[in-house]
């Protein structure tokens, strides 16, 4: 799933070059390559499918020449996760009634990809045997109200768990009970299902969204046609808030992987070189004084920084916009960003 702004990400990532395209942590791959290289160890580049919007279909070919062109998914317009879960899952059935499906979104670090793949493997296995949604469960390090919140059944000596709850975004105070009762995970947002199965979650819990998608023919002429005709009709929902909420068969496998979203600014701090005081700054040429905790990119490195008395602030400049805003205001940014188009 590569169709996302990153909007909590801005004004780095912007809707012309969302986040997943841009090598965000300097590694030479960027957010989408390294999604890539990953599973690419373990599905064939055939199999591999990109969902975007049209927008970035040519951005993700380029980015990905490995994967065949036909494999990179169009959207005629942003409708969230479920929709793109639906209409890939149509497409995939068309080839394969029977296939499993690993869904990943195209903008995570993952340190530890050995863990990840044999996580994987397991899910795949699971999830192609049972009638079993099944996602991957991280444990949390703070009261994040970004994350699905997963709350399982324990059961003792297994590597897998029945759901009991699932909290897509809680607000703080919720997020910090869940935290604190430490019985819960964060949701890693990386999903495994068989077609059949996600297609009767769909069809229990978001039915008027199958309708449309069955009125379609897939790997026919009409395909995008059709599609260009039910998008606008289609709910704009996640696939969290949609299904994974509400459907009773969802598993959860607790997997260490080194996780991360770099869905914020936060995250990006977090898995970022720092200097003595705690600083992530991206460029040489910054001074500051009594400053700590502070995230401070800055686009064109050859301008000059000084900064004194600040602390656990965001700091971002680009050539159109500076950002300045308290690191625990993150999840707010994307308000900002939506503001700042109501004042055009
Ligand atoms: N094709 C397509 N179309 N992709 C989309 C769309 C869309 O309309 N909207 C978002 N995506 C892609 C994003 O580019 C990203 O790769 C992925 O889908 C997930 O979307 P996010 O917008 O980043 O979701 P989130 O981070 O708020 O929440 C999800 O991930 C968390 C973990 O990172 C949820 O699954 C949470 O429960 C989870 O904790
Ligand atoms: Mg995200």
């Amino acid at each position: 799933m590569a169709g996302g702004i990153g909007s909590r990400f801005w004004p780095l990532s912007t809707q012309k070059f969302p986040k997943q395209f841009q090598d965000i942590l300097g590694t030479g791959r960027t957010m989408i390559q390294q999604t890539y290289d990953r599973i690419s160890k373990m599905i064939p580049n055939e199999n591999i499918f990109v969902i975007t919007n049209k927008e970035y279909v040519s951005l993700s070919h380029q980015q990905l020449p490995e994967i065949p062109e036909e494999n990179i998914v169009g959207e005629p317009l942003m409708k969230n996760t479920a929709a793109c879960n639906l209409y890939m899952a149509n497409k995939i059935a068309e080839i394969n009634p029977d296939a499993t499906m690993v869904v990943l979104p195209a903008d995570h670090l993952i340190l530890k990809e050995n863990v990840f793949l044999e996580k994987l493997e397991l899910a795949f296995q699971q999830a192609s045997a049972n009638d079993y949604l099944v996602t991957l469960g991280i444990t949390p390090t703070r009261p994040d109200t970004g994350y699905g919140y997963i709350q399982f059944v324990d059961k003792k000596d297994s590597d897998y768990y029945k759901v009991k709850t699932f909290t897509e975004k809680p607000i703080l105070e919720l997020a910090k009970s869940f935290l604190e009762s430490g019985d819960f995970l964060w949701n890693a947002g990386i999903f495994i299902w068989n077609v059949k199965s996600i297609f009767s979650a769909f069809e229990t819990h978001l039915p008027e969204m199958t309708q449309h998608f069955t009125a379609c023919e897939y790997n026919a002429e009409s395909e995008k046609s059709c599609i260009e005709l039910i998008y606008p009709k289609v709910q704009k929902i996640s696939i969290d808030n949609g299904i994974l909420e509400k459907a009773k068969n969802v598993y959860v496998i607790p997997a260490d992987l080194g996780w991360s979203d770099l869905g914020t600014w936060t995250s990006v701090f977090e898995n970022s070189e720092k200097d003595e005081n705690e600083n992530s700054i991206n460029i040489k040429s910054a001074l500051t004084y009594q400053s700590q905790g502070n995230i401070i990119h800055v686009k064109n490195n050859n301008k000059a920084i000084v900064i004194d008395g600040l602390k656990d602030y965001i700091v971002v400049d680009t050539e159109k916009v500076l950002l300045i805003c308290p690191r625990e205001h993150d999840q707010l940014i994307k308000d900002y960003v939506l503001d700042l188009k109501s004042l055009k």
